[in-house]
């Protein structure tokens, strides 16, 4: 075997061993005594109300939808949106990051859509279908003394071999990306899944991305894909140092040594950006403080108004830190950026910034109480010319089914597509 065929590699297919039995029995036992003293259970998730609510099935490719006005011909692949769909009922707190990954999928060739939606068949989503009910730990869960006893639950459960990490915990539920010859499914706590976008726009999960091995941490949402090298660019964030990981992987789908960047403590970063030399990271102050989750009731995630937000930029290239450049700007924290470029001696970063974060609040006011309304909701895709960007769609097409309220969406031409059979 050549070293292109090995390159072309880097999918572990994904086949955990958690186990049943009397110790998995008595972990579930504890985990309700300290659910029933601990959790209040009064709070309504608002994370699965209205179209926050998961559908319960998977849709297999539904074919010949109307179309209403007419989807172009230069209009061929598959618009995909991924989200969270959890498939089973939380046994306490849950955030909407929680969710199983769900991708819906909107194939359209010759004028003619399909569509579809396929969980993601993560590690974690397999395992909790042999138990029939949610076993991981949740974002949802870590607030307060409770989060940490239910992180005792996690470490138990782990340790008893009840669940196996082996293949990670992530759910994919967050942005899909196409990279050598592959769809990839993003969470950023964990590796890439990789899936196959077949002919008649069915998706099938291959497995965890570990590019031969060299990858050993976690792997952003949001890698960027250099039009014109091919490349990829990506970074994964810690809670043990380093921190932060910066890696390059060639368009052959190799990935280069990691380059370790120094933050003073952990954070979430959750996008970065990249330009034609450059890579920039944000060093912004929503820190991972388990201490404060407990003493404070917050979620281990807290923003600390009284620290100083930087952007760091670094040659793209780099072997490691030495050159990167730090520049402070007003504490806040940013989810996305919009784009970058050089102009000159300058670096442009277009980016939304937010005054004062608070993840219990992400996807808008949800804490009021919503009404269960979700057999009136509708969905559709529009097909908007993004050359005048006009109001009036070019094409609406109703989904047969509800799509709940998701992260991220991409679309894979009809020449990825294709291309997917040479790797
Ligand atoms: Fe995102």
């Amino acid at each position: 075997m050549g070293t292109m065929a090995e390159a072309g590699g880097g999918v572990v297919v994904v086949s955990p061993k958690p186990s049943k039995g009397f110790t998995s029995k008595a972990v579930d036992w504890l985990e309700k005594v300290i659910v029933k003293l601990m959790y209040d259970s009064s709070q309504p998730h608002h994370w699965l109300f209205g179209n926050f609510a998961p559908v319960q099935e998977e849709t297999p490719p539904c074919k010949d939808l109307p179309v209403i006005g007419h989807l172009p011909e230069c209009l061929n692949g598959e618009f995909v949106r991924v989200g969270p769909n959890p498939k089973f009922a939380p046994v306490a707190g849950y955030h909407w990051f929680d969710g199983d990954g769900m991708i819906h999928g909107l194939r359209i060739k010759d004028g003619k859509a399909t569509y579809l939606s396929r969980y993601i068949k993560t590690s974690r989503l397999e395992q909790e279908e042999f138990f029939g009910g949610a076993k991981f730990m949740k974002i949802g869960d870590l607030k307060g003394m409770f989060g940490l006893l239910m992180v005792t639950v996690q470490m138990l459960r782990t340790k008893l071999k009840v669940l196996d990490l082996s293949y990670g915990q992530g759910t994919g539920n967050t942005a899909l990306i196409y990279h050598h010859g592959k769809l990839l499914a993003l969470s950023e706590g964990d590796k890439p899944y990789a899936i196959k976008v077949l002919e008649d726009g069915d998706l099938q999960t291959l497995g965890l991305m570990d590019y031969d091995k060299r990858l050993s941490h976690a792997f952003t949402a949001h890698p960027k894909v250099d039009p014109v090298s091919g490349e990829m660019f990506t970074f994964g964030y810690s809670q043990a140092p380093p921190f932060v990981t910066y890696r390059v992987i060639s368009k052959d789908g190799v990935m280069n040594d990691p380059v370790p960047i120094t933050v003073p403590e952990s954070i979430m970063m959750h996008d970065f950006a990249v330009t034609e030399n450059y890579a920039i990271f944000m060093d912004l102050p929503l820190y991972f403080r388990p201490k404060e989750m407990v003493k404070g009731k917050k979620l281990i995630f807290t923003f600390d108004a009284t620290k100083k937000a930087r952007f760091g930029i670094l040659p793209r290239y780099a072997k490691n830190e030495l050159q990167i450049k730090w520049f402070e700007l007003p504490n806040c924290f940013i989810f996305h950026n919009a784009n970058a470029w050089e102009q000159g001696d300058e670096v442009v970063l277009i980016t939304c910034r937010l005054q004062n974060p608070d993840l219990d609040m992400v996807g808008g006011g949800v804490k009021e109480k919503l009404d269960n309304f979700t057999n009136e909701l509708k969905s559709s895709v529009t097909v908007i010319d993004a050359k005048t960007m006009s109001p009036d769609p070019v094409a609406v097409v109703p989904i047969p089914h509800r799509v709940p309220y998701g992260f991220h969406a991409f679309f894979v031409t009809e020449e990825q597509i294709k291309e997917q059979a040479n790797f």
